[in-house]
């Protein structure tokens, strides 16, 4: 069965940002979704070339429309291969053979009495590409706020108002083919308040695809646009299916009513099927404020993978912004999710399970039985993933599968394999938590591989995996398929960790070079760079304070005493809620007394008889009265609250980590 779905085709006015991004990251998602539930997957994206806009652009930048818009739109295909989307098919609106769709649609439409001749003296909104039909000369237009022009003009009018009770039906026959709810009652309520006609030509401008036997007009943007959606797959066929309709129109919100009303409208007119489904999502903002030219605010993706990966992004888009609502970006945050979730949550657990299997298994994944109850959670959990992808509830996905990550670590430390591997008579059992835990984590990542194709990967292909994940399929995710005998590949760290003081900066210098370079494509100049964050101006950065690229010597590290401790006691400190009064053995004639800001993460008790990273060698000071001779290591993001660093296996008191 095939299933074709598309993003919007871009304006190429601008250089693709990470907006433009979190849509075909979004559809290159769903497209490897669709691949896993075993269909013939179609994913085409492409640029949107026509009209006063690029004119007025290409002008502005002092070249023909055809050489600007070529420029423009190979950044925009270069970009989806940067990021290692897989696109099947890339659409320019001045494609030769897109032109002829569009002839095509209006000549049905036409021939359907359709469509009509008039004219229009009115208000012209020259960024949306729109008449404002109730604005006086002057007024700004309602959707942007940019002031609008005055026109006259003879147009092709498309008699949209004839569609308002088949549309209507449309929405109430299939109430899912427009999704989330809230756009569709938007729809609704639009729709219900009446339509006048529209416009389709226009005779004021000469960049676009001429209407047939006419000499003045060409055809309208959206009238153009919509129609690649067709003319990306005219007349193709998958196994005898044609390609079009679509099942599925990934755009952002601001665009629904074009897709929604206008769309199939134009569809019914000329007797063609209507697409499937439309999914508007939200829009991305930057630390919650709309990115725009002015503010200086523009995010592009290409630094953030080039730093941390292009799977950073795209976990940070999908786990942090819930897919249909807004939700904001900023690198602080991007930092944080990275560190905490892939590095410290699947990358450990990945590193953890298959530095086990080498050292006790000599890297070959044990045969034997599996424990029960992680079996269990890992088919209910599989079950919970694939309804969320299902209603493309990408952040519910995620959530469920680090549930999982979760209760694969807790099994871990509970069952202390290291302590397993000492005991000949616990072989068996050793056995069983390798397995499981390998299980479970190729079950979390064939689970993720939509989300994060280039990890899953490697972390599939260290497993010793063999099958492309590309033809793995959701049938195959069921509990047990692991095979037993089978060889880890190389191992590799999957997310290194991230230093934000150190990654940040890098990110922000290589998207002030990112800008420089597309400006340079279009023949502009650089504008000096605003601040993006407040991060950079806080604190001295470290990275600064310590060389000028950011690293330290062998001998700077070797400065700091790092030190395995046994804490002996550990009790509230009178009037500071955050604050613990700890003693730890170091392996020395007395245990130190350390103030420590543990108490809202740790209780006294629950800290007696742990092992601690301690800094042993930091000047004592004193903290409320107390005597502190040295710090607890522990990690934590920003707001949240530490977690001690510890060891997979046991060390000897005073041990030093170098
Ligand atoms: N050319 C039209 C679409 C024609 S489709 C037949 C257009 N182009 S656009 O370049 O302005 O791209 C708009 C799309 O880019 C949005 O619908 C959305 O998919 C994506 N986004 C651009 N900026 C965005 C954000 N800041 N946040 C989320 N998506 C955004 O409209």
């Amino acid at each position: 069965m095939k299933y074709y779905l598309t993003t919007p085709i871009y304006y190429v006015n601008a250089a693709p940002h990470i907006g433009h991004a979190y849509t075909t990251i979004a559809a290159d998602t769903i497209r490897r979704l669709k691949r896993m539930q075993g269909y013939d997957v179609v994913l085409t994206t492409g640029t949107d070339e026509h009209g006063q806009k690029i004119e007025r652009a290409a002008a502005a930048a002092g070249k023909s429309p055809k050489a600007f818009t070529d420029l423009i739109s190979a950044e925009f295909k270069k970009q989806w291969s940067d990021l290692g989307l897989h696109i099947d098919r890339f659409q320019r609106t001045t494609n030769p053979s897109h032109a002829a769709v569009v002839r095509d649609l209006f000549e049905r439409c036409l021939k359907n009495g359709h469509i009509y001749k008039g004219s229009y003296t009115g208000q012209y909104c020259v960024s949306d590409e729109l008449y404002v039909n109730d604005a006086k000369p002057g007024d700004p237009c309602p959707d942007c706020g940019r002031p609008t022009e005055t026109v006259t003009e003879e147009n092709y009018y498309f008699r949209l108002s004839a569609f308002q009770d088949r549309l209507l039906e449309l929405y109430e026959t299939q109430p899912d083919f427009i999704l989330p709810e809230t756009r569709r009652n938007e729809v609704l309520a639009f729709v219900k308040g009446g339509l006048q006609d529209l416009s389709i030509s226009r005779t004021t401008i000469k960049w676009g695809i001429p209407v047939p036997n006419e000499e003045k007009h060409v055809f309208y943007v959206w009238f153009d646009a919509l129609s690649t959606y067709m003319s990306a797959v005219h007349d193709e066929k998958i196994h005898g299916e044609s390609l079009w309709p679509a099942d599925l129109h990934l755009i952002g919100k601001e665009i629904v009513r074009f897709h929604a009303i206008y769309w199939p409208a134009f569809l019914m007119a000329a007797g063609l099927p209507l697409p499937k489904r439309i999914f508007a999502h939200g829009w991305l903002l930057f630390e919650n404020d709309k990115m725009s030219k002015s503010r200086g605010n523009i995010v592009r993706a290409t630094p953030i993978q080039k730093v941390l990966g292009t799977d950073a992004l795209r976990y940070f888009l999908m786990r942090e912004v819930v897919f249909g609502q807004d939700g904001s970006f900023s690198y602080d945050a991007l930092v944080g999710r990275y560190n905490s979730d892939l590095a410290n949550g699947l990358g450990n657990l990945a590193s953890r399970t298959l530095a086990m299997i080498t050292q006790y298994r000599e890297g070959v994944i044990p045969e034997g039985a599996s424990n029960q109850q992680i079996a269990q959670v890992a088919t209910v959990i599989t079950e919970t993933a694939l309804e969320a992808y299902e209603r493309f509830e990408f952040s519910k996905v995620l959530e469920a599968v680090w549930s999982l990550i979760s209760a694969v670590d807790k099994y871990i430390v509970d069952n202390a394999p290291w302590k397993l591997a000492k005991n000949p008579d616990e072989q068996d059992r050793l056995n069983e938590v390798l397995y499981t835990a390998a299980e479970a984590l190729r079950i979390a990542t064939g689970l993720l591989w939509p989300i994060l194709p280039e990890s899953a990967a490697k972390i599939w292909a260290q497993l010793g995996c063999r099958k492309p994940l590309d033809d793995l399929r959701t049938a195959e995710l069921n509990w047990g398929h692991l095979e037993g005998g089978q060889h880890l590949g190389i191992p590799s760290t999957i997310f290194p960790r991230a230093d934000a003081k150190i990654a940040i900066p890098q990110m922000q210098e290589l998207e002030v070079a990112e800008v420089a370079r597309q400006l340079e494509i279009l023949g502009k100049k650089p504008e000096p760079p605003a601040a993006k964050t407040s991060s950079d101006s806080a604190e001295p950065s470290l990275a600064k304070a310590i060389t000028k690229d950011g690293f330290i010597t062998i001998d700077d590290f070797g400065k700091v005493d790092l030190r395995v401790g046994l804490v002996k006691t550990a009790e509230r400190v009178k009037g500071a809620d955050k604050l613990l009064h700890l003693h730890v053995d170091l392996g020395e004639a007395e245990p130190r007394s350390i103030v420590a800001g543990l108490a809202l993460a740790y209780k006294p008790e629950e800290l007696v008889g742990r092992k601690v990273v301690v800094v042993a060698n930091l000047a004592p000071r004193k903290l409320r009265g107390l005597e502190s001779n040295g710090m607890i290591v522990a990690a934590s993001r920003e707001g949240d609250l530490p977690v001690l660093a510890s060891f997979l296996e046991d060390v000897p008191v005073g041990a030093r980590l170098k």
